[in-house]
């Protein structure tokens, strides 16, 4: 049976690691798909990569070093390598040095069984200790390496691949997906699963193994998503799916991927990020489009609760807490909202409260871990999530999938604006529901949200020049202040982190009432300030802003103000402006975030930075 999904996009002593892991096997050669599939993962990470192969012979040959795969391909010459079975491994490290020691695969002390894995074996220490006993010799610094190590310990006992896997694992306390190889049976790709994504691709001539669609997209459209405590043996011409304690086959429906590899093609821009900023006009169609009586269900569900907490962590924090500043005024309340990564230590849940995540990747380890905490406290879980079988999309108990199509850029823009939107549409939702909005104005509202598509269209088209110009002529700047209030603080707050990890350049978001309060003592020659203006509409917050920009001008500082076309636009007290097609409230915040993301992505050209791959982020943030 074959189901449909829509999925989107689509890491001294290293405890954790983040990354992408992927595999083939074939009758054909596989090398160059191979290179392919780690190409396509690099976002997950990208301070080391390497492939284990085998053409038959009774040698695995490992090649790996430190760099991007394109780096290594040349210093190692992964070009020349041959075979029919390989795994593959795009490394993001969060502690210790990156080294070609510490790049995977791992391999055995008799070279036999080569790993790649992506996850934390917490129990690390102790297995690393026993097994140095009993003679191993370890080559790296990683927690990877002991698992390789117990497989060669275990065949030696057993005399079974699959046994030597089971047990090894069975020893393993944290998280792992993990892809094996061994000349014992040439033929295989043995992987196991616990809480860390894998996924099996089914093709004509081959089968595939990812940390997600992207590794084999280009190749097949046919996945199996494996769950958690599960492990696969996959051929040239099948698979076989057991669970790791009961060791049943299980029999999953394919999942059919309704995107194509071309989606997650640069497509002539220069940079996946600005491709993405310009894709903005049809993601918000797509999440206009996102069936009615999904957004009712949900929003029923929160009606009914009497506790509702928002959370997600990064970017996604800060498009929840624009959420809350949507819900407090069309809704008529105002839900909590706690960082994902701060969840255990504030949230209290029961069952009568509904946990709301906002996720790019559906798999961030500190919003699944808030999740699970709040099931496991009894709480309703809710979550809306750009990866179609991501572990959040398995996990929660209403799950909107936002149909973003496949952001590749680790800085999220597209995804980002998508849940902002839904988030709308779900306050407006419950607003209705709950009398806090008229039918009349809930229908003002959908059809405001339906003109911004093409308001965004004439942002990217008309005001990029501009906004490239005052990049250029700003780029010296070293600090930025994003200054805004009412639902323009938590558009600030997102846009300064944009700033920061694209271009490198300290940035802070803050409510522009805290100006006053202390941080206006920093305002000289090397600190700019951003104004999000609010509209005319809003008087009293346009007023504020206004006194703010005063401030900063009075001190002399530079202000660079956000702000939408008017009369009054010329009198405004701002150093520069960038004066945006007009919008009502509703959507007006949205307009602004694309032109801060256009400022942060033309600084970052300017000041020749790594787009795409920002140093030290990845793009899927699976440890803690
Ligand atoms: C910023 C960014 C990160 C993510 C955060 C959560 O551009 O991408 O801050 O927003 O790591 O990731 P997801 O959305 O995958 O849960």
């Amino acid at each position: 049976m074959i189901t449909t999904c829509r999925l989107t996009k689509p890491g001294g002593a290293l405890k954790n690691s983040m990354c992408g892991i992927s595999g083939v096997v074939s009758h054909n050669e596989i090398s160059s798909r191979l290179i392919d599939s780690i190409k396509s993962l690099e976002y997950r990470g990208y301070d080391s990569c390497g492939v284990a192969i085998l053409n038959g012979k009774s040698k695995t040959i490992v090649r790996k070093d430190i760099g991007s795969v394109d780096e290594v391909r040349e210093s190692v010459q992964l070009d020349d390598l041959q075979g029919f079975t390989g795994i593959a491994h795009t490394r993001w490290a969060t502690h210790g040095g990156v080294t070609r020691e510490n790049a995977h695969p791992h391999s055995s002390c008799d070279g036999k069984f080569s790993i790649t894995h992506n996850g934390i074996i917490s129990n690390y220490t102790t297995l690393r200790a026993k097994l140095k006993k009993k003679g191993h010799t370890f080559l790296s610094a990683t927690d990877t390496e002991v698992i390789v190590h117990l497989i060669e310990d275990y065949f030696k006992e057993t005399g079974s691949v699959e046994e030597a896997l089971l047990l090894a694992v069975k020893e393993l306390e944290g998280a792992y997906a993990v892809a094996l190889v061994t000349p014992h049976e040439p033929d295989k790709i043995y992987c196991a699963r616990m809480e860390s994504p894998l996924i099996i691709g089914l093709g004509d001539d081959a089968n595939y193994i990812g940390s997600d669609f992207n590794a084999f997209i280009a190749y097949t459209k046919n996945a199996i998503v494996m769950e958690d405590n599960e492990y696969a043996i996959v051929t040239h011409n099948g698979y076989s799916l057991k669970n790791i304690t009961t060791r049943k086959e299980i029999s999953r429906p394919i999942q059919r991927i309704l995107w194509d590899h071309k989606m997650a093609q640069k497509g002539g821009y220069p940079h996946y990020m600005l491709k993405e900023i310009h894709e903005q006009p049809s993601v918000v169609h797509s999440a206009l489009d996102i069936d009615q009586q999904q957004i009712d269900d949900l929003a029923s569900e929160i009606d009914r609760k009497k506790q509702v907490v928002l959370t997600g962590v990064g970017t996604t924090f800060y498009v929840t807490q624009l959420g809350q500043y949507y819900f407090s005024e069309y809704a008529g309340f105002t839900p909590n909202l706690v960082s994902s990564d701060e969840f255990k230590f504030l949230s209290k849940v029961d069952k009568d409260t509904i946990v709301l995540a906002t996720s790019q990747s559906g798999e961030t380890y500190d919003t699944l871990s808030a999740l699970k905490y709040a099931k496991q406290n009894g709480a309703t879980t809710a979550a809306i999530v750009n990866v179609m079988g991501s572990s959040m999309a398995r996990l929660v108990d209403h799950l909107v999938l936002q149909g973003s199509g496949p952001e590749i850029c680790v800085i999220s823009t597209k995804a980002a604006l998508s849940q902002m939107i839904l988030l709308a549409r779900l306050a407006l939702s419950v607003g209705l529901l709950r009398e806090n909005i008229t039918k009349r104005q809930y229908s003002t509202y959908q059809s405001q949200l339906r003109k911004l598509p093409d308001i965004i269209d004439k942002v990217v088209n008309e005001k990029s020049g501009f906004i490239h110009n005052v990049a250029k002529e700003q780029s010296h700047i070293r600090h930025w202040l994003f200054l805004g209030r009412g639902r323009y603080y938590p558009v600030a707050r997102e846009s300064a982190l944009k700033m920061k990890e694209v271009a490198y350049v300290h940035a802070e978001g803050m409510p522009s009432g805290f100006l006053k309060h202390g941080t206006i003592a920093l305002i000289d020659d090397d600190l700019n300030s951003v104004i999000f203006m609010p509209t005319e509409q809003e008087k009293e917050l346009y007023e504020l802003a206004l006194s703010s920009a005063e401030e900063i001008k009075a001190r002399d500082g530079y202000v660079l103000g956000i702000t939408f076309e008017s009369k009054k636009a010329r009198e405004l007290p701002f150093t520069d402006c960038i004066s945006l097609p007009q919008a009502p409230p509703l959507i007006a915040p949205f307009v602004e975030l694309i032109a801060a993301q256009l400022l942060s992505y033309y600084t970052a050209t300017t000041l020749k930075r790594n787009i795409d791959k920002p140093r030290a982020l990845a793009k899927s943030v699976t440890v803690a």
